[in-house]
């Protein structure tokens, strides 16, 4: 039986749509012809299998574009969307009929629900949707089901210390009975403006996407969410049978990059079991809004997808630079030849400095050769194993640990444009 929460969130989505519906995706599209993207995103989900572009994938709770854009871009992929909203699925059908995309199916139903497709997926996407559900635990569930065991969850879920000024104003609103109508939306929009400095949503206020009435209704009238600390979303993905893989980005979880490398504590933090450091470094960053991360079935058979510095293996790693990766050469701190820095990254303290040495090693990734034909005979193997493991924690690099060599179509030369993978 449905609970009241999913007819209202269900009722909350055919209203007031998110994201807000698109009729161009030209610009996506063409962004997405550069095969190595989907290189660059496989190995992203899995380092160590050869690259494969015919997945299937499901996208769980797909609003309003998410399904069209994996199918535009995985073109040789089947891709499947399912939301319980009509007003996303009409939307979805509208893209995929104006874009020919053959490779779409989109059905009206409710994430719980997923097994009825009677089908199992290489890749499931699920963001911004399992905090919206009454039972979350029974959505995960029921992605594990149709989940394959080799398979990949891609979840995004809300993180609560940075949306803290978002559930104040949500508890405001209740208390004065501001509702989710367009009148109730206008009110919003004046008393967002009229926020005293220093209150805790001002900072999100003034991000760009939320001077829309679709975001704001999306974060602030919402009939139910709720946000994941890092504990808990552990926590989650274990009573789900998922394990943790590791962080779309994973530089801002990382004790040893960025302002969490450089606090007091920082040695005792490196010295926590991982998932204790990912919740630390949470709590000292403090303004983490999401948490977009990778997970595998608890009984998936390929272990060994981790990225791995202990041993040898990592000279056969090859390194794929990332599409948001920049390289600054310019103003430069004493000492440095150059500085990294991701795009995608919101915490602006995420910045690489390299040295000559790891300039030139930096310079000859070329998305073909391995780390060992990367460094030369005389160089130092430790320098470049440290090297290397920084430029992969600093979201500079993804690894295609699988061995085999890629089609020239598919190397990694530095992408020029830029493209966010997340969406
Ligand atoms: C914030 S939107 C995110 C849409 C999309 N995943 C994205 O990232 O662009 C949440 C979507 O999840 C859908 N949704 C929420 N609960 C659901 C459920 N139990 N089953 C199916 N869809 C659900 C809503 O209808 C809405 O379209």
């Amino acid at each position: 039986m449905r609970s009241d929460a999913a007819a209202s969130v269900q009722d909350f989505y055919e209203r007031y749509p998110y994201p807000p519906p698109v009729e161009d995706l030209d610009r996506y599209q063409s962004l997405w012809k550069d095969g190595r993207l989907r290189r660059q995103e496989h190995h992203l989900s899995w380092p160590a299998r050869p690259f494969r572009d015919d997945h299937s994938i499901l996208v769980a709770g797909c609003g309003t574009s998410q399904a069209a854009k994996h199918a535009m871009r995985w073109p040789a992929a089947r891709v499947t969307g399912i939301d319980f909203s009509a007003t996303s699925v009409r939307c979805t059908e509208e893209l995929k009929h104006k874009y020919h995309l053959e490779n779409l199916e989109v059905r009206q139903l409710p994430i719980e629900r997923a097994a009825e497709l009677g089908m199992r997926f290489d890749l499931v996407v699920c963001t911004g949707v399992l905090h919206h559900l009454a039972d979350p635990l029974a959505g995960l569930r029921a992605l594990r089901r149709v989940l394959e065991p080799v398979g990949a969850l891609h979840l995004m879920v809300y993180a609560p210390y940075g949306r803290a000024g978002i559930y104040m104003m949500q508890e405001f609103c209740r208390r004065v009975g501001i509702e989710a109508t367009d009148e109730g939306i206008r009110d919003l929009v004046t008393i967002l403006g009229s926020l005293p400095q220093g209150h805790p949503l001002r900072a999100l206020r003034d991000a760009p996407d939320f001077h829309r009435a679709a975001a704001i209704a999306d974060a602030l009238l919402n009939p139910h969410d709720r946000a994941y600390s890092v504990g808990q979303l552990f926590e989650l993905l274990e009573a789900g049978g998922f394990t943790f893989s590791r962080w779309m980005r994973q530089a801002p979880y990382s004790p040893h990059c960025g302002l969490a490398a450089k606090v007091a504590a920082a040695t005792d933090i490196g010295q926590l079991a991982l998932s204790e450091q990912f919740a630390a470094v949470e709590l000292l960053r403090g303004t983490m809004v999401r948490h977009s991360l990778i997970a595998r079935r608890d009984d998936s058979p390929n272990h060994n997808e981790g990225i791995n510095f202990d041993g040898e293996a990592w000279l056969g790693y090859v390194p794929i630079r990332v599409s948001d990766t920049l390289c600054v050469q310019e103003r430069l701190p004493a000492g440095a030849a150059a500085v990294l820095l991701n795009r995608a990254h919101e915490c602006t303290d995420l910045i690489l400095p390299l040295d000559q040495r790891e300039k030139r090693w930096f310079d000859a990734i070329d998305g073909c050769s391995a780390i060992g034909e990367i460094i030369a005979a005389g160089d130092d193997r430790a320098a470049a194993r440290t090297f290397f493991e920084r430029l992969w924690w600093y979201d500079q690099v993804v690894f295609d640990a699988s061995g085999e060599r890629a089609a020239s179509d598919y190397l990694a030369a530095p992408i020029s444009t830029r493209c966010s993978l997340s969406q």
